[in-house]
């Protein structure tokens, strides 16, 4: 009951919920099972993104899992690096890298084709991998690369794993989100923006509102697997410091390290709780709406949404 008062009170100001101090209060007051305690020797687990940050940080966690990990990032010779990494401090051999564009379908199908035919299960899916540009860019397929990599790429690689997720049994899908997205609506006509309005922040947080949103459809349209996606607060990594230096050098004493900001990531992937919900949106480690504004909420339609699917379904070929 007081845990969950000192969360209310802490959630309402962004500030406190989403910088250490929300991971400080929360970890403490509701007594955490560290992550560093679970077991998932046995389980397959696909980490997107696992080359910096807070990916690598969930790498590291679960490597020493025991887990059978697949890290994935852009470029071989830095994912190699990783792989050994991981190896050495943890002492698990099972773990690999694929190397794969997000944003580019044509490697996300061989990621996928790569996955299948190394594994015969999949318990764990996790879509982390992400960046906000503050220059437009666009990717192979002509899609504005932070909508390519972040909403179409991921589409299309649960597209191509969901048999394989749906006969492991008891898997889960997880989509790395950010708490960026309560600023923007839903939208589909404006999901990419175009090189006269474009502003990488905006352009980011509608990505990452396509991706909660999407996450509540796969949920319903595959309820036997775990959908859920999160947002880690702010934590100090390579990946803020590039897009927002000045935001990282205020904020910097009460940023989240990439540990904390991977602390629910692994708990959803880890953990039996997320197993008995679905289509849900967490931070630290309780759910939370995908919704703090009016504004907001009212762009968040049946219609809209069918939109989306059908657009997404068609920019990925999926
Ligand atoms: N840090 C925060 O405070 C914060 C807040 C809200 C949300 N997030 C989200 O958390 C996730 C991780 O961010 P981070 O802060 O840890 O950033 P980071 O340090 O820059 O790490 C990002 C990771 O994603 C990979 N990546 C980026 N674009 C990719 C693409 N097109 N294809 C494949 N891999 C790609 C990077 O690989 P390379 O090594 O190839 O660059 C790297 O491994 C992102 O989804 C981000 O939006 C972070």
């Amino acid at each position: 009951m007081f845990s969950k008062l000192l969360d209310t009170l802490i959630e309402a100001p962004i500030v406190p919920s989403f910088s250490r101090i929300g991971y400080d209060v929360r970890s403490r007051a509701e007594g955490w099972t560290p992550v560093g305690d679970y077991d998932l020797t046995g389980k397959v687990v696909m980490l997107t993104g696992a080359t910096s940050g807070i990916g690598l940080a969930a790498a590291r966690v679960l490597a020493r899992s025991g887990a059978t990990l697949v890290i994935n990032g852009r470029r071989a010779e830095k994912n190699v690096v990783v792989v050994r990494e991981l190896i050495a401090s943890s002492g698990n051999e099972n773990i690999s890298q694929i190397v794969a564009d997000m944003g580019d379908l044509d490697q996300v199908r061989a990621l996928a084709s790569e996955l299948l035919a190394s594994h015969d299960r999949l318990d764990v899916l996790i879509h982390n991998a992400g960046a906000l540009s503050a220059k437009r860019r666009v990717a192979p397929s002509g899609v504005e690369a932070t909508v390519a990599s972040q909403v179409v790429g991921p589409f299309l690689l649960t597209s191509l794993l969901i048999d394989r997720l749906s006969q492991t049994g008891g898997s889960r899908v997880l989509t790395m989100s950010s708490g960026g997205m309560y600023s923007a609506g839903l939208t589909v006509s404006k999901l990419e923006m175009s090189e006269a309005t474009y502003n990488g922040t905006e352009q980011y947080a509608r990505a990452k509102r396509a991706q909660v949103t999407l996450n509540e459809m796969w949920a319903a349209e595959h309820p036997q697997i775990a959908f859920h996606a999160l947002h880690p607060g702010w934590a100090d990594t390579p990946g803020v410091d590039d897009a927002l230096p000045g935001f990282a050098k205020v904020m910097g004493p009460i940023l989240r390290t990439p540990a904390q900001g991977a602390d629910t990531l692994v708990w959803l992937a880890a953990d039996d709780e997320p197993l008995s919900t679905n289509g849900k949106f967490w931070h630290d480690r309780r759910e939370r709406s995908i919704h703090k504004l009016g504004k907001t909420r009212s762009t968040d339609t049946p219609e809209r949404r069918t939109k989306l699917w059908t657009w997404v379904t068609d920019a990925s070929g999926a």
